[in-house]
């Protein structure tokens, strides 16, 4: 039997309207353009706006435009994941929430947070399920609205978050093309250093925990820093190197958004100019579940079949990882 393979076969992303640029900020708290330019790279930020609006809002904006671009009826999606760590609510699943929205009633759907790692960790388990042959049409859906649990008053953090969505079809194929093989790892030790302390079963939400502040990011920026070059360095040579994937033979690498200086440094580690570098953090920030796919999605015109592309994430937890696949189709 010819064996199957997992291709993404349309991308699609949502940005919401309202932009938070550094001016703004600088007038939040106590920072500059310069200072957010030269350490991060971000220039601005979308934000959702709007009482009740959530993740599955910009989640299923993305869907809907990829059900419609990939001219694909609801009813014949099999599966949707949603990569996320700003659910909507605990449970149920953002997954199942969009689906609803998007008409998606004959699938299963669920969510997977392994932080910034999230889309890269779903996609490969989206990958196994059209491997398998048991199902033919995945959504993998990253949707993070960082916002809402960023703190506004911590200049450490708020210029790195942004809100938007992301989503990828995964569609069985016989050619040579599609997803090839990933590399994941995961060290626990790294949960002391970027994480949300209340709200869940550890710490529940009390007055104390919201006058704590306990329910928005913390984060050791310089630890993540240092784990974050070293880690998604390495992980994307791996991948390069069991391949025997020479800089020249790589069309693009698609790296998670979360700093200029992380993304500059696992490029030169890889020895790919910069003109083969995905970067949109300038206009977007850190999505977090968002970054990879709004870049593939951004970039989907200068993409052409057969091209060899590493996707590489690193994120709390610590959870990294790198992907390796050959784009599908030529622009349509
Ligand atoms: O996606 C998940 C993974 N996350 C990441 O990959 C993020 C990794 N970490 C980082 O990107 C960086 O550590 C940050 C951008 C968060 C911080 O940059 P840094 O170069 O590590 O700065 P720092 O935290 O060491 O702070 C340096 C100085 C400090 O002042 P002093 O103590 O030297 O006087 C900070 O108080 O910069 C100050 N600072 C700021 N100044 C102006 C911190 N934030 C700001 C700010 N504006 N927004």
């Amino acid at each position: 039997m010819t064996k199957l393979k997992a291709a993404i076969t349309g991308v699609s992303g949502y940005a919401p309207e309202y932009i938070l640029n550094n001016e703004e900020l600088s007038h939040m708290v106590d920072t500059t353009d310069e200072w957010i330019m030269t350490r991060i790279g971000i220039r601005e930020r979308h934000i959702l706006k709007g009482e009740g609006l959530a993740s599955s809002d910009m989640g299923s904006e993305a869907v809907k435009l990829l059900l419609a671009k990939t001219n694909t009826n609801p009813e014949d999606v099999d599966m949707v994941i949603c990569a996320t760590v700003t659910p909507d609510m605990l449970f149920p699943a953002t997954a199942n929430i969009i689906s609803d929205k998007c008409g998606i009633t004959n699938a299963f759907s669920f969510d997977m947070n392994a932080a910034c790692s999230s889309f890269l960790y779903a996609l490969t388990v989206g990958q196994k399920f059209v491997e398998s042959g048991t199902h033919k049409k995945v959504i993998v859906v990253g949707a993070d609205k960082m916002s809402a649990i960023t703190d506004y008053s911590d200049r450490a953090v708020c210029p790195l978050f942004g809100d938007a969505a992301a989503a990828v079809m995964l569609e069985p194929t016989t050619e040579d093309i599609g997803m090839v093989d990933s590399i994941f790892r995961t060290n626990g030790t790294g949960r002391h250093h970027l994480y949300m302390k209340a709200g869940g079963s550890q710490y529940p939400a009390t007055h104390e925990t919201v006058d704590n502040k306990e329910h928005y990011i913390y984060q050791d920026g310089k630890t993540v820093f240092k784990w974050a070059v070293s880690k998604m360095a390495d992980i994307s040579v791996e991948i390069m190197e069991k391949h025997n994937l020479k800089p020249e033979e790589l069309a693009w690498l698609v790296p998670h958004q979360a700093n200029m200086r992380i993304i500059d440094a696992v490029a030169n580690r890889m020895g790919l100019e910069k003109e083969k570098v995905m970067i949109n953090i300038e206009r977007y920030g850190n999505t977090t579940s968002a970054t990879i796919p709004l870049c593939l999605w951004e970039w989907e015109s200068r993409l052409r079949k057969g091209d060899n592309i590493i996707l590489a994430a690193f994120g709390g937890g610590f959870t990294w990882g790198a992907t390796y696949l050959k784009w599908a189709y030529d622009p349509k």
